[in-house]
């Protein structure tokens, strides 16, 4: 297989297990190009991409952007903040109007669930999702999921065991991450306190875990969420003090199991909240890898679906 099933990325839902290996095997090629002295490639010279931001980001708006400066394509940055949203221009019409000025492909995150589903329905351009509210962070499911294999060395998900670990209700990255593994053919378990994890998670075919240390002692990889509190209408815990406590994994709470797990986190980290920087920073934790390899995955996925533009 050499061309995506899709022609936007709008989640890991509409992937098959066929394209996300085929995105893994292309992210290898770029990584291997990023590590030699001469990171660039003119794959895609002449293809113009906005990276549109209606919400705040360091990593996936950097990582996208030196995936297209990698990829010698040309770039336009956005930010609903000094634009003429606040003048109370659509959604449609703003990226309308980008688009005509000769935009071929669209980078985009928003608050809104399903905004991205919206936009690729109204324009004529490949969208990738950045991220859209509580719904999915498809290229972080990705990055993760690609640096869980390369930090075990094996191609193979079957019967690698992923915790997720966190505030499950409001993470696009907890769903994007079902999805990815469960296709990938990992097992996965979620856990936190039960008012941050949602009803029915069982359906999509995790376990559920409402104690950490159990959680921790089930999985060979912990992937820990942030709190999102900028989401948390409601209180769903007394305070961040007793979240840390009884949810937030430390280097003590590592330390006690028979073996030595894989810390991961999507970032940015509420160090001390979630997790501890004793366990951030040690050498279990592949905290830095997952960024590096953002850059290799993004690469892959602006390369496939450029492939499925008219302008190639
Ligand atoms: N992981 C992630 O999406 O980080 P940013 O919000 O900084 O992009």
């Amino acid at each position: 297989m050499s061309s995506l099933s899709v022609n936007h990325l709008l989640g890991i839902k509409s992937l098959t297990k066929e394209d996300i290996e085929l995105i893994f095997k292309t992210a290898d090629n770029f990584k291997d190009i990023l590590n030699r002295p001469i990171k660039k490639v003119p794959s895609l010279r002449d293809i113009t991409i906005a990276n549109i931001f209606f919400e705040n980001s360091t990593r996936t708006r950097i990582s996208f952007e030196l995936a297209e400066k990698r990829l010698s394509a040309d770039t336009v940055n956005f930010s609903a903040s000094g634009s003429s949203v606040k003048k109370g221009e659509t959604l449609v019409d703003t990226v309308k109007n980008i688009l005509a000025m000769k935009v071929d492909m669209v980078v985009m995150r928003h608050s809104s669930p399903g905004a991205c589903m919206f936009l690729s329905k109204n324009i004529d351009a490949q969208i990738i999702n950045a991220g859209d509210g509580t719904h999915e962070h498809p290229t972080q499911a990705l990055l993760d999921a690609y640096s869980i294999r390369e930090k075990l060395g094996k191609e193979s998900f079957k019967g690698t065991k992923v915790a997720i670990i966190g505030d499950i209700t409001h993470s696009r990255v907890a769903l994007s991450n079902i999805f990815c593994l469960k296709k990938l053919g990992a097992e996965v378990m979620v856990a936190g306190p039960p008012t941050l994890i949602p009803k029915y998670q069982e359906s999509l075919g995790v376990k559920v875990s409402y104690h950490v240390q159990e959680a921790l002692e089930w999985c060979d990889v912990a992937n820990v969420l942030r709190i999102q509190l900028e989401r948390q209408d409601i209180k769903y815990f007394p305070s961040l003090r007793e979240y840390s406590r009884f949810f937030g994994i430390n280097k003590q709470k590592l330390d006690t199991l028979k073996k030595k797990i894989v810390v991961m986190h999507p970032g940015p980290i509420n160090r001390g909240v979630e997790l501890s920087s004793d366990a951030a920073d040690s050498d279990q934790s592949i905290i830095l890898q997952q960024v590096e390899n953002g850059v290799a995955i993004r690469m892959a996925v602006l390369y496939l679906l450029a492939d499925k533009s008219k302008v190639l």
